[in-house]
C-alpha cells in the first residue's frame, strides 16, 4: 500500500506541484492526502488543478482548535511536508509528529536561518555576507526554527553579479529536484 503525505504551504506552491508531478511520474511512491494552507495562496490553485483536497487553517486566535484540526488531518500520514509553509509549527504539533515532518529552506543550513529568515530575506543575507555559494536544505522539523537534522542539500554558485531574484530562481530549480528525491528516499527508509 502506498504511503500518505500531507503538504503544508503558504506560497505559490511550485514545490508542491513538483511533488505531485513526481508522484504522477512514479518517482515518489505515495499519495497526497491533502494540502493545508495558513493563508490564501497559489498552492490552493495547484491543489484544485490536480483534484487534491485542501483546507485553509488561518493562523487563528484559537491555537488549540488549529492544532486539533491540523492534527486530525495529519493523523496517520506517513509524512508531513512543509513546502514553503510560513507559520511556525507549535511545539505540541511537532511533538505529535516529530520524525516525520520535513521542511525545505532556501539556504545551506545552518547558515541564514532562524526566526524571520524566509524568502527574499534569506537570499539578501547570502548576498550581504558575500557568499560564493548558496543552495537549499531539506531537514527534519524539531521544536526549533530551521534547527532539525539536515537530510539533504544542493548547492548553487553565487556569481559576482547575482541579484536576490536571480539567486531565488537558481535555488528554486535545485529545490524542485532535491525535494522529491529526498521525500522518496525518506519514505523508502521509513520503518513500517
Ligand atoms: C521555497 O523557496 C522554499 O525554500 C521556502 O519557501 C519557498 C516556497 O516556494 N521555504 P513555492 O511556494 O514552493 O513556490
Amino acid at each position: 500500500m502506498s504511503k500518505t503525505i500531507v503538504v503544508l504551504a503558504s506560497g505559490t506552491g511550485s514545490n508542491f506541484e513538483c511533488i505531485i508531478k513526481a508522484i504522477n511520474a512514479g518517482k515518489i511512491d505515495a499519495q497526497i492526502r491533502c494540502l493545508i494552507v495558513d493563508r490564501p495562496c497559489g498552492a490552493t490553485k495547484i491543489a484544485k488543478k490536480y483534484g487534491i483536497s485542501y483546507y485553509e487553517l488561518a493562523i487563528s486566535n484559537n491555537p488549540m482548535l488549529n492544532l486539533h484540526v491540523k492534527a486530525m488531518l495529519c493523523h496517520e500520514a506517513h509524512l508531513i511536508v512543509c513546502a514553503g509553509y510560513l507559520s511556525i509549527l507549535s511545539t505540541d504539533f511537532v511533538h505529535l509528529f516529530q520524525g516525520r515532518i520535513l521542511n525545505i529552506h532556501p539556504s545551506l543550513l545552518p547558515k541564514h536561518a532562524g526566526r524571520g529568515m524566509y524568502g527574499a530575506r534569506v537570499h539578501q543575507a547570502v548576498l550581504d555576507a558575500g557568499e560564493v555559494e548558496s543552495g537549499c536544505s531539506i531537514h527534519l522539523v524539531d521544536t526549533g526554527i530551521d534547527t532539525g537534522t539536515v537530510l539533504a542539500q544542493a548547492t548553487v554558485a553565487v556569481s559576482p553579479i547575482e541579484t536576490v531574484e536571480s539567486l531565488r530562481k537558481k535555488v528554486q530549480m535545485k529545490e524542485h529536484e532535491l525535494f522529491p528525491q529526498t521525500i522518496q528516499k525518506f519514505l523508502q527508509q521509513q520503518k513500517p
